[in-house]
């Protein structure tokens, strides 16, 4: 209804982003030192409990009718079981389900699959940026390739798709593999998606001339097959092709075009951080302190007040391809992904 998070360009947002960790059990260059990160104390984080009250105050008076588990790293929650299954519980006000998804690193998923997807998870997007080993390592410093690709497997086997595949391409690093992840997707029965670097790694070392761009991805796919326009993408960031080899449709793949071709202004996206902030942006200046007010008692029409303030105060866009453009306070893994 009105009482929804409307901004003030007419954007509604329906899909929460709820980051339950700022930690990783990964290192990916692109995304953080191999030291990892002053990880937020474990007093901040928003409980299962307190994460779930506002998952439905979202629901039920915000119109959000989807909600994405994203980290860090989500699958390092003990808890997540449970807080998907609160979530996918919820009914929206014109009784719809509420639609579950992570995105994930994919490390212990194939152990952790049976649990998720008896608690109701639709889907997972899993993070892999190189199908050879010693790159795998060399990316995320982690020998758990292995680990990643049983995790893709179990999640084909429960169900939890379409299953979609994240690869980041880094100059210099994988970018001669796009071709070969494309064609593994395919055959796996998994969507690739491509996706260009954006400044939002904490060591502050995004280069804009050193990103891979859409573009120069779309050069080699087109160079090994025959792109096909798929349907409309609607408020999706992902552009989609069938992929066509010797005349016949062996799959689609996508590309994330966040840096060069922002889609800001189809956006449908609302953010909670792990230690209960909202964010109407990933690339925020800083957000609205949500925990304080669950804390102080308030109840749940302040909260929702406080988050729709928040929604209007959105911007039009988040101009990373910009002179101007000023990083957000916190990296990616701190944000959600
Ligand atoms: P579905 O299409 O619903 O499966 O989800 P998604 O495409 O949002 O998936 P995912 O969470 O895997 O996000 C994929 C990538 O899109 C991220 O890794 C980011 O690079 C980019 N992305 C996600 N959210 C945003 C956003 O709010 N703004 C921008 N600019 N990029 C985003
Ligand atoms: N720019 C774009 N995507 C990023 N990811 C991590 N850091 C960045 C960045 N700076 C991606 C990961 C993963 C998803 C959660 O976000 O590769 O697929
Ligand atoms: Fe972990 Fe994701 Fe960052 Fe890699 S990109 S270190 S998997 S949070």
């Amino acid at each position: 209804g009105e009482t929804g998070l409307l901004d003030t360009f007419g954007r509604r947002a329906r899909d929460l982003r709820v980051s339950l960790t700022d930690r990783c059990n990964l290192r990916c260059s692109y995304c953080m030192p191999p030291e990892g990160l002053p990880w937020l104390p474990g007093a901040d984080l928003l409980s299962a409990e307190e994460t779930l009250r506002l998952v439905r105050l979202a629901v039920r008076d915000l119109g959000i009718d989807e909600v994405r588990f994203t980290g860090g790293e989500p699958l390092l929650r003990k808890d997540l079981p449970d807080l998907v299954a609160g979530t996918s519980a919820l009914l929206t006000p014109d009784g719809r389900r509420v639609r579950t998804a992570l995105t994930t690193n994919g490390v212990g998923l194939d152990r952790r699959a049976p649990a998720l997807a008896a608690a109701g998870l639709d889907r997972v997007t899993i993070s892999l940026d190189s199908l050879r080993q010693d790159r795998y390592l060399a990316i995320t410093h982690r020998d758990r390739l292995r680990d990643v690709l049983a995790g893709i497997d179990a999640a084909l086997a429960h169900g939890l798709g379409p299953v979609k595949v994240n690869s980041l391409v880094v100059r210099g690093v994988n970018e001669d593999e796009v071709v070969d992840l494309v064609r593994w997707a395919c055959t796996t029965g998994v969507e690739l998606r491509i996706i260009e670097h954006m400044p939002l790694d904490a060591q502050g070392a995004w280069d804009r001339d050193a990103m891979v761009t859409a573009d120069e991805v779309l050069a080699q796919l087109t160079a090994a097959f025959v792109l096909e326009p798929a349907e409309d993408r609607g408020s999706a960031p992902a552009e989609r092709w069938h992929v066509v080899e010797d005349g016949t449709r062996i799959g689609s793949v996508g590309v994330i075009a966040s840096v060069t071709r922002p889609f800001c202004g189809g956006c449908d996206r609302m953010r909670l951080t792990a230690d209960g902030q909202v964010r109407s942006c990933l690339f925020s200046a800083g957000g609205t302190d949500l925990r304080g007010l669950l804390r102080s008692g308030a109840d749940d029409a302040v909260v929702a007040d406080a988050w729709r303030a928040n929604a209007w105060a959105k911007k039009a866009g988040h101009g990373s391809d910009d002179d101007t453009f000023v990083r957000p306070d916190r990296p990616m893994s701190a944000i959600g992904g």
